[in-house]
Order: C-alpha cells, then structure tokens, then sequence
C-alpha cells in the first residue's frame, strides 16, 4: 500500500500547470455514448476515474486508444446495455452513462453507484426525469432496469436542486430525445458547459448552458468530434492553497479565472493577493493569513463544496477564527478527524466547522477517507513542521494527476513510497 511522505515547512515557488477537468471529463466521455462518429478529447487528466470510464466505454464495446492526455473513442462498435457492479461502484459519476446507454440502445441495465463517501447521495432526480420522459425504470435490490420502448420525449423537468449530476444525465438523454426539454433550477457549474459545448459540436441543440434554465431541442443522430476539457478548477484551488499554507508564490498556467471567483475572494479575505492575465494567475501570499468570517458552500457560482476541505486546511494556520458550513453535502467533515492530528484546531457544530487558527502545524500519520478530504490533508503536511505520512492514497489518485511531482517542482519536499 503506497503512503506519501511530506517534510512541511517549505516556501512553494515556481509554476504549474493546471490539469483537465476530472469533473468535466468524466460526463463527456459518458456521453460519447451517444456519438455515431469517433470523438478526439483533449487536455484529459490521467486519473482514477477517468480509467474506470474508459473500463466501462470498453465494456461496453467501445474502443479507446489513449496517447498521453490526449483520447480517442469510438463508440460505434458499442452492443452492450449494462454494466456490471464492479464497475457501477468504483466512482459515482458512473450513473451519468444511464442516461446515455438509455437513450442509445433503448434499455440500460446497471447498479446504484459508487464514490466518496458523503453522506446519502441518491440518485432520485435522475430517475424522476427519466421516469418523466417516458422511460420505465424497476429497482431491483441495487440493480436498475431500464426501458425505452421508443424515443424518450422531451418535457419540463424541474429539480428540487440544482445536482450536477442530475443536470447532467438530463442533458445528455435529452438530446436524442423526441421534442423539446426543459430544464428548471439546472446546475450552472463549468463542467455543464463544457457537456454542452462538447455535445453541441456533436450536433446537439443546447441552449442556456451556465443558467438556471436549460432548454434542449432533440436531434436524430449526434457525430463525432474533438473537444479540448476545461482546466479543473478545484485543482488549481489546491494549489493556491498549498502555496497559501507554505507562505509561498506561485504562477499558476491553464486555469480560468472567472471559474475561481468565489474561491478567490476567500483568499484575499485570507490576505493573499492575486493576479489574473488570461490563463495565468499569479498567486502570492501573506506573512500571516487572517482568518475568513463565513465560508458556506453554495452551488455554482457559490463557494464550491469540493473546495471547502482544502480552504479549511490552510484556515487552521490563519490568525483568528474561521467559520465553514457545508450545505450541499450531509457528511463532508469526515477529513477534520485527521487535521486535529496536525494540531488544528477544529470544533463541529452540526453543519458548521469552526477553525480556531493556530501559529503552527505538526508533521502526523494521517489518512484519507475521501478525495478533497485527502487534498487538505497534504496541504496540512506541506504547512507543518516535521514528518508526515498520508495514508489512503488511492482517493487522491482518483481525482489528482501527478499531484507528487508538481508539488516537487515547486519546492516541496514529497514522496511517494
Ligand atoms: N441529490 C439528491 N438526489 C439526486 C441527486 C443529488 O438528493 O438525485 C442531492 C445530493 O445528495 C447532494 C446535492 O443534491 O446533497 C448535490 O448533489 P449533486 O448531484 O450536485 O452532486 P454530484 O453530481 O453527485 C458532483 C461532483 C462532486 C461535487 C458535486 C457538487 C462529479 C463527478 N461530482 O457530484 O464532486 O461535490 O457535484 O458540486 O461531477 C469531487 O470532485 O470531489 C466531488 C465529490
């Protein structure tokens, strides 16, 4: 079982380049799905995830050739209309190919996903729209059985919330749907325009893609083409934070700007000054970071909930006290258990962490239960003084592309062994 080992206490400086977005990456090459021609991905992250999309695109009868970040699918020789549990339960973005077996082969067959344990994530608002749109779906135990007797139609759908998964399978069953979807309360992330402009260079007619409405005309066919992800934005909010936390500088390359705004104003309540020209972001921060009054995670344009974890970790070093309320997931404290280990100073109050920062961390044996929970647990090692060990591993690797070696090059001293 692999561990990282981290000598904190070292000023990160230099530059990195942002990876491809894991969130945008894994609903695209669901939807692939539905293509009748080959479809070229550009800037895609070598990841956990990403390899158990691609098992699942090969099951199916899918061919993927990957050359470096860049893949190539065709999904024309696709025969198979389930997926087996194995594979249903390595990540939660699996239940995004529902939508789009459904609507290719008019019957999909497979199992209540897997992913980071965060409390209760179920997946209701999918099948409620599917159910909606014509598709008869029987839970049998954790097994889904689904039919189409024919095309889906298309009708209004309106979410309790704005899911971005649920935004998502929407989207894609959608667009070989019979007529017009409507989509009320749509999740308005990043990733759900980069689905978007992905499936409308297919040949998808997606309109309002970023807004709360969605509107979605169906087409006959969908063709392939070659698409470039986003940058990923919780990645780079990782770095800044491991900058952050180290009293370091960094120059940040292929990141959006727009896409961090929230997460940029937290930092320069934290005192940290940023500049963005482009795809460039420089990244410096203060002597001593202050603390942040109210951080509540929101949906998009909200304070992302995948960032609360890592921001928590550099606030437990600030000066004064900090105060997190997640509101998207139930259980997304899990990780604080191991910062305490550090010396941070965490008290949980139902949905709220309060961080009461402290001059110093220590080096400590952690581990990760989770992907952003273990994120914040290297930040915590790269702000201690002394040895640390992270434990847990294969959650990192689900979501960080050589997160050990651009660490390196910006001077942290860390090992995988
Ligand atoms: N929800 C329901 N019923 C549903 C769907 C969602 O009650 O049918 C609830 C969830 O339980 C949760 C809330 O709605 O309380 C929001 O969930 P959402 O569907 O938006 O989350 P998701 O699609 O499962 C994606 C990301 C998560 C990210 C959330 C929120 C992917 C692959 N995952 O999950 O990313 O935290 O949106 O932004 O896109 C991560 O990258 O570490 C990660 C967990």
């Amino acid at each position: 079982m692999s561990k990282l080992l981290i000598e904190g206490n070292r000023k990160l400086n230099g530059i990195v380049s942002i990876q491809g977005s894991k969130n945008s990456v894994l609903p695209i090459l669901a939807a692939s799905v539905l293509c009748s021609g080959k479809c070229i991905l550009h800037n895609c992250p070598n990841l956990l995830d990403v390899d158990f999309s691609i098992k699942i695109l090969e099951y199916l009868g899918a061919i993927v050739i990957k050359d470096g970040n860049d893949l190539l699918i065709d999904t024309s020789t696709i025969e198979k209309y389930d997926i087996p549990d194995y594979l249903m339960k390595e990540m939660r973005s699996s239940i995004i190919f529902l939508g789009a077996i459904l609507s290719r082969l008019k019957r999909a067959k497979l199992f209540f996903p897997g992913g980071c344990e965060l409390g209760p994530r179920p997946i209701d608002f999918h099948l409620n729209a599917f159910r909606q749109m014509g598709a008869i779906i029987n839970e049998e135990g954790c097994a889904l059985n689904c039919y189409a007797n024919k095309r889906l139609n298309g009708t209004q759908i309106d979410l309790p919330l704005p899911s971005v998964g649920a935004t998502e399978n929407i989207m894609i069953v959608a667009t070989l749907a019979n007529g017009i979807t409507i989509i009320n309360n749509a999740a308005r992330e990043p990733e759900i325009c980069d689905l978007a402009r992905f499936l409308n260079a297919c040949g998808a007619k997606i309109f309002g893609a970023g807004e709360s409405l969605l509107a979605i005309e169906g087409v006959k066919k969908l063709y392939g083409t070659e698409h470039s992800i986003i940058p990923d934005r919780i990645v780079a909010s990782t770095f800044m934070s491991s900058a952050a936390i180290t009293g370091g500088e960094i120059l940040l390359k292929n990141v959006v700007p727009e896409h961090l705004h929230s997460v940029i104003s937290v930092f320069e309540e934290m005192g940290c000054e940023i500049d963005s020209l482009g795809k460039e972001m420089n990244f410096k921060s203060p002597k001593r970071l202050k603390s942040i009054k109210k951080v509540v995670t929101k949906p998009y344009p909200g304070f992302p909930t995948d960032t609360q974890a890592i921001l928590l970790a550099v606030s437990s070093i600030a000066q004064g006290e900090s105060t997190f309320i997640e509101s998207i997931f139930k259980n997304r404290f899990g990780y604080t258990n191991e910062l305490l280990k550090f010396g941070a100073n965490i008290d949980l109050i139902g949905k709220s962490a309060v961080v009461n920062g402290t001059p110093k961390l220590f080096g400590a044996n952690v581990k990760a239960f989770d992907l952003r929970g273990a994120a914040s647990l290297i930040i915590a090692a790269l702000g201690a003084f002394g040895n640390s060990e992270i434990q847990g591993l294969k959650h990192l690797d689900r979501g960080y592309e050589n997160i050990e070696e651009k660490l390196s090059n910006l001077g942290a001293i860390i090992k995988r062994v």
